[in-house]
């Protein structure tokens, strides 16, 4: 691995968790690279950000917000985003991303990433949104399909026509999270294979892998179980359909052995591997 240069390598990477910090120090496992959720970093020095400098020095980075509010009709958080552009000078992260989503308005915040509806008034302030984004942090940045468990009732356009305007529209990145599709597609009754060929390969430059809960209401995007067999398969078709890139396994609650991740990004990585399905 080439860390100096700070390029997130077609490779499967994995979270960089509390638990695992002081293990991944000693240790330095092999993994391609690590994602760290950017909000945990914003402060103006302590021990956080000093560990994060010394994975740094031996892994490239992929910096992942989940607290930007990056489509709500409040004002974009301009503290907020001063505060990434200078962790993103700091640790020269290979790449950048955030999700299509709400968590706040009218000033009041929500503990989770909340989907937009699907319409086009909806996806003209989102491109404008993402316009802003990137111009204000200077770089390009990843935009993360999230889970959902309702639709609107004024949505006209389907999820994946949504993802790849934005994508072709602003220039934007997309991150796919291969999980969240299916559990959108099982939960709201459509096709996730063609939701990936609607994608735009050209801007896909990261993988999402993750767990769900499974219950009477539907599938639930805990990031808290195994990657699931219809995933890995969905997983499959997609970077055949696609292409390999840059893969995360996500796992953020009930939190495994490092081990235990380690061994599920070698799983990925054996998809991404060249020649992988050529003999099926
Ligand atoms: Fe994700």
């Amino acid at each position: 691995m080439n860390p100096t240069s700070g390029r997130v390598p077609v490779a499967a990477g994995i979270g960089l968790r509390a638990p695992h910090v002081r293990d991944v120090l000693a240790t330095r496992p092999a993994v391609a690279w690590f994602e760290v959720h950017s909000e945990n970093y914003f402060a103006d020095g302590g021990p956080a950000l000093a560990t994060l400098d010394r994975v740094r020095a031996d892994y490239p980075l992929s910096l992942h917000g989940v607290g930007l509010s990056l489509a709500s009709t409040d004002p974009l958080d301009r503290a907020h985003l001063a505060k990434l552009k200078r962790l993103i000078a700091r640790v020269e992260p290979g790449l950048v991303s955030e999700h299509l989503c709400w968590s706040a308005v009218a000033g009041r915040h929500y503990n989770d990433l909340l989907p937009l509806p699907y319409t086009e008034e909806a996806l003209d302030h989102a491109c404008t949104r993402v316009a802003q984004v990137q111009d204000a942090l200077g770089c390009e940045v990843a935009i993360e399909n999230v889970s959902s468990y309702l639709a609107y009732a004024d949505a006209t356009i389907p999820e994946w026509e949504f993802v790849a305007t934005l994508a072709r529209r602003t220039g934007c990145r997309l991150l796919l999270d291969v999980n969240n599709v299916h559990v959108n597609a099982t939960n709201h009754g459509f096709d996730a294979d063609a939701y990936m060929k609607a994608m735009p390969a050209d801007a896909v430059c990261e993988y999402h892998l993750a767990g769900f809960a499974v219950t009477p209401a539907g599938l639930v995007d805990t990031h808290g179980a195994p990657v699931a067999p219809a995933v890995w398969r969905l997983f499959e078709r997609t970077v055949a359909t696609l292409g390999p890139r840059p893969t995360l396994i996500e796992w953020d609650t009930d939190i495994p052995s490092l081990a235990t991740l380690v061994a599920e990004s070698h799983r990925a990585q054996h998809i991404l591997d060249p020649g992988h399905g050529l003999a099926a």
